[in-house]
């Protein structure tokens, strides 16, 4: 049976992204739910007249009827005031909020069984205000930032060693903020950890424009970004939809791991067909738990804000 997965907000840059991806991959049908109704309905078309030319069966649709979304096995939510320069994910937790809130109901009444992806910022902040509203199993809620944030870090090694981006494996922990945690130590080439083929200043410049990389590009383009972040989700969309037991970074509510309890906070897991399957525990330095611990306490707050 053909597989469904609908993006909310999904007439947006993010959201469109996501659906491009999937297309191409012809990994499911596609419902494009936004309350740009008009324009949704217009993307999901141009899109879908791409499909003769990719050799692609995917059916895309889009609107505001959420009656189009039932039984989705999927739902990303990309719904939400996107950033401008000069301002933090963290600006927006209010505003986004409300949205969560008139959207977690729908998610509830149409695609109970479904696996969300949030993805609207504050990242983490709202993976749990959407756990919390629709009470889904914490292995059906799935925070993307993780793979983004990884992604980012790699081509800034690929560019700081010339190498192929495909010998590259980086692994950000953390909240999706400034406190993230790009871990060196299991950042590698070839296998080989850059804390062995870089020195420690450039390793830090790194880091610093990985947790930056967000800001980087809102500044650049007055917004913020769309291909990298549209990119990760499918990803993790693809990684589910295949059942293909990925470990990937990802936003999970944490009930003890890294002592951590009761909060969405990123860590390495394991995506299958269930969702969350497990989450990898990776023993880290003190230095890099009390990185951890930090970032969880900037996300605690946001959680705290919103009441979630
Ligand atoms: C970014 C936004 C999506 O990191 O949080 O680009």
């Amino acid at each position: 049976m053909k597989r469904k997965v609908t993006i909310v907000g999904g007439a947006g840059n993010v959201g469109a992204t996501v659906a491009r991806a999937i297309a191409e991959k012809e990994l499911a049908d596609v419902v494009l739910i936004d309350i740009a109704d008009q324009k949704a309905s217009g993307v999901a078309l141009d899109m879908y007249e791409t499909c003769p030319i990719l050799g692609s069966d995917t059916r895309i649709i889009g609107g505001n009827d959420w009656s189009a979304a039932t039984g989705s096995d999927i739902v990303v939510i990309t719904s939400g005031k996107p950033r401008k320069p000069g301002m933090s994910r963290d600006d927006l937790v209010r505003d986004n909020f409300e949205i969560m809130k008139s959207i977690a109901p729908k998610v509830v009444e149409h695609c109970p069984k479904s696996i969300m992806i949030p993805v609207a910022n504050p990242l983490d902040a709202m993976a749990q205000a959407l756990y919390r509203l629709t009470t889904f199993p914490r292995e059906r809620v799935i925070g993307m930032a993780g793979v983004l944030d990884s992604a980012r870090m790699s081509t800034f090694i690929a560019m700081e060693l010339n190498v192929s981006v495909e010998n590259i494996h980086s692994f950000v922990l953390g909240g999706h903020g400034d406190t993230m945690v790009p871990l060196a130590r299991y950042s590698t080439v070839a296998g080989v950890p850059i804390t062995e083929l870089l020195p420690k200043d450039r390793i830090e410049a790194i880091a610093t424009r990985t947790a930056n990389g967000g800001a980087e590009i809102t500044k650049l383009v007055g917004t913020s970004a769309w291909y990298a972040p549209g990119a990760a989700v499918a990803e993790m969309v693809e990684a589910i939809l295949l059942d293909k037991k990925k470990i990937l970074p990802c936003s999970v509510f944490l009930q003890g791991e890294y002592g951590i309890r009761d909060l969405f906070v990123g860590v390495p897991v394991k995506l299958g067909a269930r969702g969350v399957e497990e989450i990898f525990q990776i023993t880290l330095t003190p230095e890099e738990d009390a990185a951890l611990k930090k970032s969880a306490a900037a996300v605690k707050e946001l959680v705290d804000v919103i009441g979630m």
